[in-house]
């Protein structure tokens, strides 16, 4: 996209982390902003800073796992400011554990939120898109989906949460593809963050009462992957600002692949080799035994779960 001034952004997640600042920086762009969160006091909270940098909001409280409430922020969107210009499928939730040790309302859940939130996105907003393009030669779009390193790595003990990203990786590579069948002007990018400090490590604030098993406690396995993952994502160096930043230059630039850590892509080259060379995946705690050897031990630990 070459202009951000007047256009609008839709922004799911965007009460906290990378959601909020996209907004913080579409803002300062002069763009209309529709602000979509599961939590609403975080939202109204988030939605009044976002107005106080003049900028036209409409804050949308839903659940992204539900297809009649995207259904529904397509339309209100159109209906305040017509058809958008940049879609931000981005609001996500952490969960890991090991993968047997999910319940049934853990997968659904996870995949609900993660995947089938970014499914919504794309097939509610996709055609408006296209539609406009073809009504109007200035129109330009570009949807960007949040996916993870953890898209493209699976280390061990992150559950169903690698699932859902590699899955999200996926349905934005496709969705490029077949955008680039259809369409000259509306693209689509993934956003493949390493550890960034927000709040996904307390992704059980927002989750409902009615996707948790009755009576059900984390486990060992959760907790420890719950312990290790607030710590990893508490001391990232990167920030979501930083992020944001980089989501508006691949924008801008019309960049597919955005990562936050372009360092980490060596593990992820290590993993595209085991695979072409059909080789058994290597350790990924080859380069910090340590860690590795903690995770063990605690796994293995005697004592109560
Ligand atoms: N922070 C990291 O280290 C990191 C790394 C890789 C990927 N990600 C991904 O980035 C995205 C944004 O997360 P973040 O890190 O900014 O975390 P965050 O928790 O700060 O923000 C996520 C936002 O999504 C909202 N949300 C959760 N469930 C929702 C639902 N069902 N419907 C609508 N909104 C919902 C939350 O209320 C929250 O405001 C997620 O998809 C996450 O998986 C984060």
């Amino acid at each position: 996209m070459k202009s951000f001034k007047n256009r609008t952004a839709v922004i799911t997640g965007a009460a906290s982390g990378f959601g909020l600042e996209t907004c913080r920086i579409a803002a300062r762009e002069g763009m209309n902003i529709v602000m979509a969160d599961v939590q609403a006091d975080a939202l109204e909270r988030a939605a009044a800073e976002i107005r106080g940098l003049a900028a036209e909001v409409l804050p949308f409280r839903l659940d992204v796992s539900q297809a009649h409430e995207v259904e529904a922020l397509a339309e209100a969107t159109v209906k305040r400011f017509g058809t958008p210009h940049f879609i931000f499928n981005n609001a996500g939730v952490g969960a890991g554990g090991l993968i047997w040790e999910h319940s049934a309302h853990d997968w659904a859940w996870v995949l609900g939120v993660n995947v089938m939130g970014v499914a919504h996105g794309v097939r509610v907003f996709t055609p408006l898109m296209l539609a406009a393009e073809k009504a109007d030669p200035q129109y330009e779009g570009h949807i960007v989906n949040t996916a993870s390193m953890a898209g493209l790595l699976n280390t061990p003990n992150m559950g169903a949460y690698n699932v859902s990203k590699h899955a999200v990786v996926s349905l934005s590579e496709t969705l490029y593809q077949d955008l680039a069948l259809v369409s000259e002007r509306v693209g689509a990018s993934v956003l493949c963050p390493y550890f960034v400090p927000t709040g996904i490590h307390q992704s059980d604030r927002n989750r409902p009462a009615e996707t948790l098993a009755p009576g059900a406690k984390p486990t060992r396995s959760q907790r420890i992957a719950q312990a290790m993952t607030g710590k990893a994502v508490g001391s990232g160096k990167v920030s979501a600002g930083d992020v944001a930043a980089k989501v508006f230059d691949a924008l801008r630039e019309r960049r597919f692949y955005i990562y936050s850590h372009p360092t980490a892509l060596a593990a992820v080259q290590t993993r595209m080799e085991d695979v072409l060379l059909s080789r058994n995946p290597t350790d990924p705690f080859a380069g910090k035994p340590e860690i590795g050897a903690e995770l063990r031990a605690a796994l293995r630990a005697g004592g109560q779960d």
